[in-house]
């Protein structure tokens, strides 16, 4: 088709993803930058994983109390996604919607890969699998030290999930194989410091959006 004849609902959407350590502050980051692409008019989803789903909220809902074996926690992962890109993610940015999405593979190999210590190689046959056709446009890596995120969490004083009752060492390799899926994709994955103050992260994500993806 012909530039001068397409609208912009047949321009594909945009793909944006956050991850992070558990209790890095992600939420009302998210929240920030879908209520900033909507301020420029565009269709946002705002969805989440494991979940986003009605059958991908339930295996969140395994995943996230029920011990298991940490090869079938990585399959279940990757089968929520699968279903998540289906019936969600694909269908979404194909109609010309942008989506936020609250992690997706990175989590996977952060979590799977460095705090269970699974072999990453295995992951990238799964991802090639289960999306091959697809990487975020843009993802931000909350980044902060372990005890400063535990220290929020604990703060919160809710209860907490199999991920977050894990101990410090856990959380540690989840942050370093974070860091490393980073420096691998720096073009993708901008790092935040997320052990600042709301108002000056809310910005630099802001700034990241506008600059890099409107
Ligand atoms: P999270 O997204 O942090 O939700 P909440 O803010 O409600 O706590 O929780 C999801 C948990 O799932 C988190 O601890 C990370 C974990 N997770 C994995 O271990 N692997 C994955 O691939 C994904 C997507 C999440």
């Amino acid at each position: 088709m012909k530039p001068e004849t397409m609208s912009p609902s047949n321009k594909r959407g945009k793909f944006i993803t956050f991850e992070g350590i558990d209790g890095a502050g992600k939420s009302s980051h998210i929240a920030g930058v879908v209520e900033l692409l909507r301020a420029h008019g565009l269709n946002v989803i705002a969805t989440r994983e494991p979940g986003g789903t009605p059958l991908g909220e339930k295996l969140r809902e395994l995943l996230l109390n029920k011990a298991m074996h940490p090869e079938t926690e990585t399959l279940l992962m990757f089968a929520a996604r699968r279903e998540h890109l289906a019936q969600v993610i694909d269908p979404a940015l194909a109609r010309g919607d942008w989506v936020v999405c609250d992690r997706f593979s990175d989590a996977t190999y952060a979590y799977q890969g460095g705090g269970r210590g699974l072999d990453k190689n295995k992951f990238a046959d799964l991802e090639q699998w289960v999306h091959g056709h697809l990487q975020p446009d843009l993802t931000f890596l909350f980044d902060l030290p372990p005890s400063v995120a535990g220290e929020r969490i604990t703060a919160q004083g809710r209860e907490l999930d199999r991920f977050e009752q894990e101990q410090a060492d856990f959380h540690i390799r989840v942050r370093l194989a974070y860091l490393e899926r980073s420096a691998a994709s720096p073009q993708r994955i901008q790092v935040i410091n997320a052990d600042q103050p709301p108002e000056i992260i809310k910005k630099q994500v802001e700034d990241t959006v506008i600059t890099r993806c409107l």
